[in-house]
């Protein structure tokens, strides 16, 4: 039996104010999260979803400090950012606030003195890298040293992010401090643990024993945490930036950004509903679903439930669906690598198309294992199942009614056994979806959806109501009440998925609210009632549109390997008449094209000053023919000739290859002859 809840309680997590967020963000959360509360809603159901910006931690203070500003500035303008770019999605948050406020800072303290009152710290010191010059402690983010795995060196002191391994600055070799430059050296400095370990049968059981239902990727990794055993967490920080630690003689500490961060799920709701903010959290017919990333699960499985349990009166979460990873064109998403589709970019490139980012998201969700985001796959399903199949289904439902019955919706005769049929086919999609919705498996909920889509031009196809306008006049009639019907439906399936289309399709059949109890019904449209204009849904997104986006992500990825370029090592010295056994000319270039059915060589003709030779080189990529031809090169004069797609080349022509394996050809800086030797 599933158990009856009176309110639920959505949370989603709160997104570290460093940069904007993107669709790993949204595919793993935001999304999903808003179409459960969406759907909850409709119902009639008492629910709230909270949301809210992440904005203490290492890496917001580093960056403020790369860029010679302050931590608050960084955090004003990320949270501006990102809260703006929610809204303008759709994504429904009750309350969007930032753990940088005074209620949450006020709440976050207090819930860590009270457990400090209660004695469920372990207080601990140890050594730790501090520098000297500047006079403070050094988190492992504020370390950079030579990775001894791969030799990387400027790997941080958490992880290389070369190789990918995770390190301990300890693990580094000649660290220095990320602010100074200077060697830090270690000194004693005192924390609070929160004991794991102590609450660990506790969550065994919680977890283990009474979730089984969990999504199997997020009890699987509850378990290995579990089964490996629990040690206990420190949950402060020498640091400036954050909370400070409420207790006497910790100037200089702050709360551990991963112990305030999810209390900031409390202030927001507290923010939201002052008096009431305790049924949420504290009663126990109150259902909590946490919306997460797999990156956040060990923190809201295992650290944050044993947080609420230290303290006592907090209900934990009923479920935690964290989603997988979503790629982008088969690479792991990265803000410091800028490899990512951006929200807020996208909403500007995007104006209006709002759910189509939405629906595949969605379509896409990496719900069960890593997934990849393409451009041609969101141009696909946009055309092929946006426009094709939703967009074209209404449409066609509307221009039939504004032909035959001037825009009102026609009476239903008898259905016939066909009709019957076809209503069969979803008259159920009432609880198929909602408990797809239910469960979180939301593709699967999108699936029943855009299948009354798939329904209902099956319908149209096999009853032609075009073919009949001119015998059966009240068959038509009966044909296109359905076919309407079906409309209604789907302004009422789409509503948590695609809330722009369906509120525009709402007002195209004048249905002015979207009631998910009639979602499955026949009598949803009134006869008579009037049908507005049709109008798109959905447009086509032409090839140069995913072109121009596939351009962009191609100019990051030669960004990203500029950054990172850094020259070979200097090859093992040889003696100078290694060098005199290359006899290289300079040569001017009298005739370059390209070579038939080889896409990278290009075929040139040289004034070498002795009469002339032909010379094949790999550069085609790089230089259109035309570009070289009078231009002075310098070549190997006495290379052995080869054979290269049947012609005969007499010689290499030199060229540096840049970061990327792009390749410049390189010639003299002053007036030479054709023919002078290169010594
Ligand atoms: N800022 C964290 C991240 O992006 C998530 C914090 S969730 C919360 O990974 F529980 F701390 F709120
Ligand atoms: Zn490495």
């Amino acid at each position: 039996m599933e158990k009856k809840f009176a309110r639920t309680l959505v949370t989603t997590a709160l997104p570290y104010a460093n940069g904007p967020v993107h669709i790993g963000h949204l595919a793993g959360v935001y999304v999903p999260a808003d179409i459960y509360t969406r759907y909850l809603r409709m119902k009639g159901e008492d629910v709230i979803m909270i949301g809210g910006s992440d904005e203490h931690g290492v890496p917001i203070t580093l960056k403020a400090r790369a860029e010679g500003v302050s931590p608050q500035d960084i955090v004003d303008r990320y949270h501006n950012i990102i809260k703006k770019s929610f809204e303008q999605l759709g994504i429904s948050f009750d309350i969007y606030s930032r753990t940088t406020s005074k209620i949450h800072s006020k709440t976050a303290s207090d819930f860590f003195r009270n457990l400090y009152d209660k004695g469920e710290f372990i207080e601990k010191t140890s050594m730790q890298y501090y520098d000297e010059e500047a006079g403070q402690f050094l988190a492992d983010r504020y370390i950079v040293g030579t990775c001894p795995h791969c030799g990387y060196d400027h790997a941080y002191g958490d992880q290389c992010e070369k190789c990918g391994t995770s390190l301990s600055a300890n693990d580094l070799i000649e660290p220095h401090s990320a602010i100074t430059g200077s060697k830090p050296v270690k000194k004693e400095t005192k924390h609070w643990y929160l004991p794991l370990d102590k609450w660990e049968p506790t969550l065994r059981k919680w977890i283990l024993e009474g979730h089984k239902e969990w999504k199997p990727n997020v009890y699987g990794q509850c378990k290995s945490w579990l089964d490996l055993g629990l040690q206990p967490r420190a949950v402060s920080r020498d640091l400036d930036w954050g909370v400070p630690v409420p207790v006497e003689g910790a100037e200089g500490k702050v709360l551990y950004v991963w112990f305030d961060a999810p209390i900031g799920y409390i202030s927001n709701t507290k923010e939201l509903l002052p008096d009431r903010w305790e049924e949420y959290w504290k009663r126990d017919d109150t259902r909590i679903i946490n919306f997460i990333g797999k990156d956040n699960i060990v923190f809201h499985c295992i650290v944050f439930p044993a947080m609420l349990m230290a303290e006592g009166s907090y209900q934990l979460p009923e479920n935690v669906p964290a989603n997988e990873f979503l790629n982008l064109e088969g690479d792991k998403i990265s803000t410091s690598r800028n490899w990512a589709v951006w929200l807020h970019e996208y909403l500007e490139e995007f104006p209006g198309k709002q759910d189509v980012l939405r629906y595949v998201l969605t379509a896409n969700a990496p719900e069960t294992k890593d997934n990849d985001f393409t451009w041609r796959d969101f141009q696909a399903r946009n055309n092929n199942e946006l426009v094709a199949i939703f967009g074209n289904f209404v449409n066609r439902s509307i221009v039939l009614t504004h032909k035959y019955f001037e825009g009102r919706v026609p009476e239903r005769g008898e259905l016939t056994d066909y009709d019957r049929q076809t209503l069969e086919e979803f008259k159920d999609v009432k609880e198929t979806l909602g408990s797809n919705i239910e469960h979180f498996r939301f593709r699967d909920a999108l699936r029943d959806a855009m299948n009354l889509a798939r329904i209902g031009n099956k319908y149209l196809a096999d009853t032609e109501p075009w073919k009949l306008a001119k015998t059966d006049m009240s068959r038509v009639a009966t044909i296109l009440n359905m076919a309407l019907q079906i409309t209604a439906n789907l302004a009422i399936a789409f509503e948590p998925f695609l809330p722009f289309s369906a509120e525009k399709l709402r007002k195209m059949i004048n249905m002015p609210e979207a009631d998910w109890n009639k979602l499955g019904s026949i009598d949803i449209l009134a006869t008579g009632s009037a049908i507005e204009k049709p109008e798109l849904l959905f447009e086509k997104i032409e090839d140069s549109v995913i072109d121009a986006q596939m351009q962009k992500l191609e100019r990051i990825k030669q960004e990203n390997i500029i950054k990172n370029f850094r020259p070979e090592p200097v090859a093992q010295a040889v003696p100078i008449d290694d060098f005199g056994k290359l006899d290289i000319r300079v040569g001017k270039v009298l005739d370059c094209q390209k070579v038939p059915k080889a896409d990278k060589l290009l075929q040139f003709k040289i004034d070498d000053g002795l009469g002339g030779r032909t010379i094949v080189s790999g550069i085609a990529k790089y230089y259109a023919p035309e570009d070289l031809i009078g231009k002075e090169v310098c070549f190997i004069a006495n290379l052995e000739p080869r054979k290269l797609k049947g012609i005969i080349s007499q010689g290499m022509i030199l060229s540096a290859e840049d970061a990327g394996g792009r390749l410049v050809v390189i010639g003299p800086h002053g007036e030479v002859k054709p023919g002078c030797q290169v010594k």
